[in-house]
């Protein structure tokens, strides 16, 4: 009911909220819930369950009775493994003690890291189409986000030309994301040391979100702290929620030098005290004992990745390879739609739901996202009621 109260109220919610764009994505979550029948290639977790093993050390851990707070920073064990962990794939050394934090997943992480370094003011380089929270977080950390687009013809992959072009006397930060939500996008070594050039020249921290850095298919992740000269500049975000189908868990971490670490431990201690007890348990079962599962959900993802890739393709929806995450990003031009309305039509006439690739900022205009972290049935379920829409509308 829109009742005076109502009106009233909305006074009370201070005008940096009310200013806030809602996720692009949600709209469509809610209508597919309303509908039978849905086909839903929308939503960005794994469609695995956690495997059992680490599963069971988070039961274990519970039954123990191991349910009080955490040391602030996370168990010492724990640190001790994502240290661990980080050195045996790209031989870059963090003090358990001091340069590692556990953190709620990326989504603390990366509001964390982007308010130790943010004064009211600054610009953040935000390396666009991304995850929809990356802008948001920028703005509630007091900071102001710059997009900077990527766009199809370097296959999503940002440029140092784009990222010089937008800096200005008050850029503090480059936020990426690779392997990239929404285009499933790897950024190349190339291309990195482009964006490496542009923070050394201009004397800026980067903010690295590598969450689907296990989920890379015939190409290698570099993490960015690893790259000539960028240790020292550079805030590392990652956790188990895609690579060990964990999302509700809750558990990522941030990897950083020991100063940056201290100012990010001061608010993640106000903010969230210490991450889940249990969580942490699991987490350190599945970095110690669980690469068999990541390799094998790997295998499954990228058998999906080729299917839905040449499906696409062989619809006239154009599709250049995702080497990373679970997501394909194909054009959908040969409609003649704009994005949003493909995707509302689609929904409409053939129960699939997909999510407009604008949602995840300008460039991404006049594509759709579809994530492949769904059943090979589902796929093709998927994909036979698109040839359908395609036939009528291609
Ligand atoms: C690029 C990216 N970063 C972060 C997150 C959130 O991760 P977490 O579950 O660790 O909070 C997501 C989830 O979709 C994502 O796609």
């Amino acid at each position: 009911m829109q009742s005076m109260e109502t009106v009233k109220m909305r006074s009370f919610i201070s005008q940096s909220v009310q200013k806030m764009r809602p996720s692009g994505i949600r709209k469509y979550f809610d209508i597919a819930a309303t509908m039978q029948d849905v086909v839903t290639l929308g939503i960005g977790e794994p469609n695995f369950t956690t495997p059992q093993h680490i599963l069971q050390a988070g039961v274990d851990s519970l039954l123990s009775g191991h349910t009080a707070y955490t040391s602030n920073s996370g168990t010492i064990e724990l640190r001790r493994a994502i240290s661990t962990y980080v050195e045996r794939l790209y031989g870059v050394s963090y003090n358990p003690d001091s340069e590692v934090l556990v953190t709620v997943g990326v989504s603390e992480g990366l509001w964390v890291a982007l308010k130790a370094v943010l004064d009211p003011g600054d610009e953040v380089l935000v390396v666009q189409p991304c995850f929809v929270a990356n802008a948001a977080a920028v703005e509630m950390a007091g900071g102001v986000p710059v997009p900077v687009n990527a766009y199809a013809d370097t296959d999503f992959q940002v440029t140092g030309a784009a990222l010089e072009a937008a800096v200005t006397s008050r850029t503090k930060a480059i936020l990426i994301s690779y392997p990239n939500n929404p285009t499933g996008a790897v950024l190349s070594r190339e291309y990195l040391l482009e964006v490496a050039a542009v923070a050394e020249r201009h004397d800026l921290v980067v903010l690295s979100d590598e969450i689907y850095e296990r989920l890379v298919y015939g190409v290698d992740h570099v993490n960015f702290a690893s790259l000539p000269g960028m240790f020292d500049r550079t805030i590392v975000m990652s956790g188990m929620s895609k690579s060990y189908a964990m999302t509700g868990w809750r558990i990522g971490y941030i990897t950083a030098p020991a100063p940056l670490m201290e100012a990010m431990r001061k608010l993640h201690q106000y903010l969230i005290m210490s991450a889940p007890t249990m969580g942490q348990a699991a987490a350190l079962e599945a970095l110690e004992h669980g690469e068999q599962s990541v390799q094998f959900m790997h295998e499954q993802y990228d058998g999906r990745r080729r299917l839905i890739v040449d499906g696409f393709n062989s619809l006239g929806m154009r599709c250049f390879e995702p080497r990373g995450a679970f997501y394909a990003f194909p054009s959908i031009a040969v409609t003649g739609m704009s994005d949003e309305e493909f995707c509302d039509r689609l929904l409409m006439e053939e129960r699939v739901a997909l999510v407009p690739g604008s949602a995840f900022g300008d460039s991404g205009a006049g594509f759709v996202r579809a994530s492949y972290a769904t059943s090979t049935e589902n796929i093709m379920l998927a994909l036979e009621r698109l040839a359908r829409f395609m036939q009528r509308h291609g």
